[in-house]
């Protein structure tokens, strides 16, 4: 009887802890691709509370929030180079003197949500204490704090660094769920071994490849053009780079699981106007996490008109979650490129110059195999085509026309 009390007491232990696994995947979080801004494009380490001050007041008077931005999130730095004497994270306490726990309920209070920054190995990149063998304690103190968020990263080596990434983002994602409170978790790890095979059963989004840089092409550093490149030289990206790299694998971006192509460096770069909608188009349409990363008190009128575009941001946000996907047919190696994908209410088209300079393209709608066009918008120009069977025109410089087809 004894025994099989404890058999009975095992097995609902066993059916607790594998709906533990599986809360983190099963919540609401995550639904549309996550929006919001993080410091370190613009502030590197240096972030803290008076700019973060500045940019909660900036998303209701830069109409931010209205356009969807809901997450402030603390990139490295925020914390201190030490844990507490009994080993608890802590906050810088030269740049959050009030705390993490007292800026969650200012956040809060505006009716928005704040991310941190963790690692996954001992030492964060900016080396901060990391969360190899501390996972549980930390996710507690980030519940604790009323933290919503959690970036988790790949730095800091040594032993944690023999365990598959598979390993020391699958610790954090169950001390998450262990933590009694609903976090965003989101992983980056760089594109290493791949996370689009693996990354959907451990976070909400997951990076596919190293940083992003202010290059828009032509970077010197980001060895890995291709999405499987191994080579480990990462970092510094270019946003042509990271579209290109999306041609491979946008297939794998799934609903609840996004494909993260890195913060946006809209305003942030010395971008032309096309540029920027380019960024930003390919990042909604390819339903990659909108996140800012611009010093907002610096934003001009051209990056804010492109980071709150209704339209290119319903694309990111649309219901039926679904990416565009490269149409290499109809495009023309390294020169120009077609990508298309399902919308509600019909389909969507983008149109890439990728040189940089002008060309004149022209494209059939209707041979694209997604049905009759009845009425086709340009988005950013929001006009009307004359001919909704055929576009053909002069595209400027790495500028994209985003065509929003109805059927
Ligand atoms: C890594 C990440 C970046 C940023 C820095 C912080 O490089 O990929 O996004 O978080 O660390 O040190």
């Amino acid at each position: 009887m004894k025994r099989k009390t404890s058999l009975s007491s095992l097995l609902s232990t066993v059916t607790i802890l594998s709906s533990v696994q599986l809360a983190l995947g099963g919540t609401t979080l995550g639904r549309t691709p996550q929006m919001g801004w993080n410091s370190w494009n613009a502030f590197k380490a240096t972030v803290n509370y008076t700019v973060v001050q500045e940019v909660i007041e900036s998303f209701d008077s830069l109409g931010l929030k209205k356009a969807g931005y809901d997450y402030v999130l603390l990139d490295d730095g925020w914390s201190s180079f030490n844990r507490t004497a009994d080993g608890y994270l802590q906050a810088n306490a030269t740049s959050f003197p009030s705390g993490i726990e007292a800026l969650a309920k200012e956040v809060h209070a505006k009716g928005l949500k704040l991310g941190l920054y963790g690692d996954s190995g001992h030492y964060t990149c900016a080396w901060r204490p990391g969360s190899w063998g501390y996972e549980e304690r930390d996710a507690q103190t980030f519940a604790s704090w009323g933290v919503d968020y959690l970036k988790y990263d790949n730095c800091g080596g040594f032993q944690s660094m023999t365990e598959a990434p598979q390993v020391r983002f699958g610790a954090m994602k169950n001390a998450l769920a262990l933590s009694g409170r609903d976090i965003f978790y989101s992983v980056c790890e760089w594109g290493y071994q791949f996370p689009w095979h693996w990354g959907g059963d451990i976070g909400h989004s997951y990076r596919i490849s190293g940083d992003i840089t202010t290059s828009f092409a032509n970077e010197t550093a980001c060895q890995c053009k291709t999405a499987y490149c191994l080579n480990t030289g990462y970092a510094g990206c270019s946003v042509l780079t990271i579209i290109n790299k999306m041609k491979e694998i946008s297939q794998y971006q799934t609903q609840g699981h996004w494909l993260d192509m890195d913060m946006l460096e809209v305003g942030n770069a010395n971008f032309t106007l096309h540029q920027q909608q380019t960024h930003f188009a390919f990042w909604a349409a390819l339903k990659s996490p909108l996140i800012i990363g611009a010093d907002l008190s610096k934003l001009s009128n051209d990056s804010l008109a492109v980071l709150t575009n209704k339209a290119v941001i319903a694309l990111n946000q649309d219901a039926l979650a679904e990416p565009v996907i490269y149409r290499q047919a109809f495009s023309e190696e390294g020169l120009f490129q077609v990508w298309t994908g399902k919308v509600e209410g019909g389909y969507v088209v983008l149109l890439l110059n990728e040189k940089s300079y002008s060309q004149h393209i022209s494209l059939a709608f209707s041979n694209l195999g997604l049905g009759t066009p009845k009425k086709v918008v340009e988005l950013w120009s929001g006009q009307n085509l004359r001919d909704s069977i055929k576009f053909n025109e002069t595209l400027e410089s790495y500028q994209t026309l985003v065509f929003k087809v109805q059927t």
